[in-house]
């Protein structure tokens, strides 16, 4: 890993502007600084701190942090709380008619929600689950589409302690059935149907599917949210109706006690091999994180309206949407569609329309809006974003670029948020009133985070060298261990072949610049060894994305005899697909290109051109099935995530 090398330099920086500064929560490098030297110099005593600050707790907590058996951590685990007291009932007497939700359908219809309405429903659904004999440690399975009725129905579980399991909707019953089993659930929350893009998409069929593959027995009932009324097959005694289960149900509902350990939910995420790891969460730990980082990195105020983008299936979902906001008492919009329907200004006229000021989204989503509609934010009154936020992987400078200056108008910092569904909540990012920002680099961890950049010994690598992403001490919104499988746990997050098993080993590879600024580059599998060089892939993916011809770019290795790996390029052009004569021409430039901005070692031996690039539902690319493609093997991988199978075919054609 020592000699990854980082071989693209960027070197504008736009320091915080003035006004910024003027109302930041963190407002100078100083006040950054003071608050990473008061974690060093005692670091239960810094979180026990801000955890005394930011939670409402039942019982006080007496002990900060038991690390008496690694890697197995606890975060006050005397004390005793409510995830949904801290998010929905300190807010009832303060602010009970703040808008919480501003909800915009696929349609276009908007409904709205006060902190006291939220409370009120999330208090009926969870009576209705402890009507269903429903209790604390149970696993609850919820597949719903993006709607007030899923954030209700995670609050609810957090209210009576159970513990809750989002299944993204754009699951299949495959991948549904496989959670089912993995978490012992013994209900799951569905809807009819869900409606993207204008078109509806079964769930309840989905789950019946599921349901009827074996192990599923653990199910004991399904509750079915009418979201677009269709009739569904019905089985008696197993399903119930969402208004059903409430309709005769308290406003009111006594908050379940929990410890500070108790998992707040699971999430399966993938990883390199195997099947999807249950990521177990705490519950004060990880309300911690989420609290500390929506003030620090999205420098939240309460005249904020919030808008991050993500489903609720996935993490962001989870802590910048369900609990961060929530917790915070902020008002937030939630949107059940896709940014380009019924076309690609959506998402500006959704900023526009609620006067969003702090809106958070994914590169993927960028480079596609890029690609449809470069000037299309122009069209729309975005004067009301203070700040703009990125996250899911690296961001490439010409993106961040369009992003800062088209979006933000050049007036909004972005927040370039690394971390994993893992993590819990942000890891390094910018404090976007202290630290200059630099298109493409996630800049500083938060404070209190000791993420650092390592070789196989343990070692910090020295400055511009590229090595392993760790965090080395534990910190409170860290995963807790892999649902019951706590092997495997250790194995992929503190293995000992790394650093000795000591570091929560991130999985991705990074460097750090002469200013001691985080470049993540790519996931540790997706480093590139080409004539000895070690490339990260990310980095050849920004060259090319910055030529004017390219939306977007995936950089895989395929074996080499002689040069031990060559670089193949899938590209997305900003026109349509190009073929023949005209294709090869695009390919030469695009290797002329690359070896002028990062060198003749990184330009691409072989180039396929798509319309698109196999993507997972969330919007990841997925390398492994372009490794695949690369090599000219058959594809016996997986590929029920794949959003889009029939770009395969296309891409396997096309070679240049
Ligand atoms: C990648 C999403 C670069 C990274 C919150 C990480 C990023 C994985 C960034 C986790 C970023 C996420 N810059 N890479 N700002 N954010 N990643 O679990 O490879 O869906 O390990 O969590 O996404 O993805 P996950």
């Amino acid at each position: 890993m020592s000699t990854i090398k980082s071989i693209l330099h960027e070197a504008r920086v736009f320091p915080p502007l003035p006004e910024f500064v003027e109302q930041a929560n963190l407002a100078s490098m100083e006040a950054y600084q003071a608050l990473c030297t008061e974690a060093k110099k005692d670091y239960p005593g810094f979180w026990s701190k801000l955890a005394q600050k930011h939670i409402l707790w039942h019982k006080p907590f007496t002990s900060v942090l038991n690390d008496s058996d690694p890697p197995f951590y606890k975060w006050f685990e005397d004390g005793e709380l409510n995830i949904s007291y801290n998010c929905l009932d300190r807010h009832l007497t303060s602010q009970p008619d703040k808008l919480a939700i501003i909800f915009e359908a696929d349609d276009g219809k908007v409904s709205r929600c006060t902190y006291r309405e939220l409370y009120q429903r999330v208090c009926q659904f969870a009576n209705g689950l402890k009507a269903l004999n429903i209790k604390k440690g149970d696993r609850i399975i919820i597949y719903l589409p993006m709607r007030i009725e899923a954030v209700v129905a995670m609050q609810a579980c957090a209210r009576i302690g159970a513990i809750h399991s989002v299944v993204f909707a754009g699951f299949s019953a495959k991948s549904l059935h496989e959670r089912i089993v993995d978490a012992g659930a013994v209900t799951v929350i569905t809807a009819d149907e869900q409606t993207r893009g204008g078109k509806n998409y079964p769930l309840k069929a989905t789950v019946d599917e599921a349901l009827s593959m074996n192990g599923t027995d653990s199910v004991k009932s399904v509750i079915v949210y009418k979201h677009t009324g269709i009739d569904t097959p019905w089985q008696a005694g197993r399903d119930i109706g969402w208004n059903e289960l409430t309709e005769d149900k308290q406003t009111d509902c006594e908050p379940e006690w929990i410890n500070a350990e108790h998992p707040l939910f699971t999430l399966y995420t993938s990883g390199s091999t195997g099947k999807p790891k249950g990521v177990q969460h705490s519950s004060a730990g990880y309300l911690l994180g989420v609290m500390a980082s929506m003030q620090w990195i999205f420098d939240y105020k309460p005249t904020d309206i919030f808008w991050c983008t993500a489903d609720v299936g996935w993490i962001t979902g989870h802590s910048y949407v369900t609990y961060g906001p929530l917790a915070m008492g902020a008002t937030q919009v939630i949107f059940e569609g896709v940014p380009t329907y019924p076309d690609a200004g959506r998402f500006w006229k959704i900023i526009q329309d609620h006067k969003v000021t702090t809106f958070y989204t994914a590169p993927t989503a960028i480079r596609s809006l890029i690609k449809l509609g470069a000037d299309l934010p122009g069209q729309y009154n975005l004067s009301s974003l203070r700040l703009l936020g990125s996250v899911g992987e690296p961001i490439n400078p010409e993106a961040w670029m369009w992003y800062y200056s088209v979006v933000g108008q050049s007036r909004c910092p972005i927040v370039d948020t690394w971390w994993q569904t893992e993590t819990g909540c942000h890891m390094i990012a910018p404090v976007p009133g202290a630290v200059p920002l630099k298109p493409g680099s996630c800049t500083f961890p938060l404070p209190g985070i000791s993420a650092a950049v390592i070789d196989e010994a343990g070692h910090e690598v020295e400055q511009e060298k590229g090595g392993f992403l760790v965090i080395k001490q534990p910190f409170p919104s860290q995963i807790r261990t892999l649902w019951r499988d706590p092997e495997r746990f250790k194995k992929t997050y503190f293995p000992q072949d790394i650093g000795g098993g000591h570091f929560y080993l991130a999985g991705d590879s990074a460097h750090r610049d002469n200013d001691g600024y985080f470049w993540i580059m790519g996931r540790i599998d997706d480093v590139l060894n080409v004539s000895g060089h070690r490339l990260g892939t990310m980095e050849i993916e920004s060259a090319l994305v910055a030529n004017p011809l390219v939306a977007e770019a995936a950089v895989v290795g395929k074996p080499h005899e002689i040069k031990g790996e060559i670089i193949v390029a899938f590209i997305v052009l900003k026109e349509r697909c190009p073929h023949g004569e005209q294709a090869s021409e695009i390919a030469d430039s695009l290797r002329e290109w690359v070896g002028h901005e990062i060198g003749p070692i990184a330009k691409p031996e072989e180039i396929r051109f798509g319309d698109n690039l196999p993507k997972t539902r969330s919007g990841k690319i997925m390398r492994r099935l372009l490794r695949t493609l690369a090599r000219g093997e058959e594809i016996t991988q997986d590929t029920s995530t794949l959003e889009n199978p029939a770009i395969l075919e296309q891409l396997k054609q096309s070679i240049h």
